[in-house]
């Protein structure tokens, strides 16, 4: 199954189902963009608009871009805002967007299933504002490392979406070569996950 035709199938249970990895996704942005305001954001694999309900409060224009037809009618249906707006587009190919014009880049839970940091690097950085802060959350790759992967149950057992793991030294290095300076990284656990490697990456760049 194509990474496109699982978050389809994903979609219609993405938010009920049980998934540390996403509310502490959730949490964890909140925690770090709280009381920052921006002019225009950018959400990469937006998804069910999970997180776009938080940054719709924090920028003044907000674009979600996702290739899956089913996670973006989750997110319409649940966002209904002028200063908001979903389109469909793989983020592997040309990018609908406008150069230059986000102060904030952000994606959350994306970039283990692209292959191609380096193509993901270079748009992303096209599209920023000079100074504008590029920010990723990721499932930690010692995650990875250890087996975890997006996955979802259905009634026959479970569908693994097809994931890439990407070494930290991997993000620090596809940006640097787009001249993005870093600023942040952080790591976080669920409260669950006393003794584990943690759960969460998070890298934030300047341009
Ligand atoms: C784990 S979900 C995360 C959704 C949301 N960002 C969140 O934190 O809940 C990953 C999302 O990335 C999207 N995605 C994966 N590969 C993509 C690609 N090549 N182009 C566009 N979207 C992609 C999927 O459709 C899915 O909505």
């Amino acid at each position: 199954m194509s990474i496109q035709q699982a978050y389809n199938q994903w979609a219609s249970s993405y938010d009920s189902d049980r998934n540390r990895t996403r509310d502490l996704d959730q949490q964890v942005m909140q925690q770090l963009l709280q009381g920052q305001q921006y002019q225009a954001i950018l959400e990469l694999g937006c998804g069910t608009g999970k997180n776009t309900q938080f940054f719709s409060t924090i920028g003044a224009a907000v674009v979600g871009l996702d290739f899956s037809s089913g996670m973006l009618e989750q997110a319409r249906s649940k966002i209904n805002a002028q200063h908001v707006q979903f389109q469909q587009a793989d983020l592997t190919k040309t990018w609908p967007v406008a150069k230059a014009y986000f102060d904030l880049v952000v994606t959350n839970l994306v970039l283990e299933h692209l292959a191609d940091l380096d193509h993901f690097f270079a748009r992303a950085s096209q599209a920023l504002t000079p100074n504008g802060q590029l920010l990723i959350s990721e499932l930690h790759p010692f995650r990875q490392y250890q087996g975890s992967q997006a996955r979802f149950q259905v009634q026959h057992g479970q569908i693994e979406v097809p994931a890439f793991t990407h070494h930290i030294s991997d993000f620090v290095r596809a940006a640097a070569k787009q001249g993005l300076q870093l600023s942040q990284l952080h790591e976080y656990w669920h409260t669950d996950d006393a003794n584990q490697p943690p759960r969460l990456l998070t890298l934030s760049w300047h341009k």
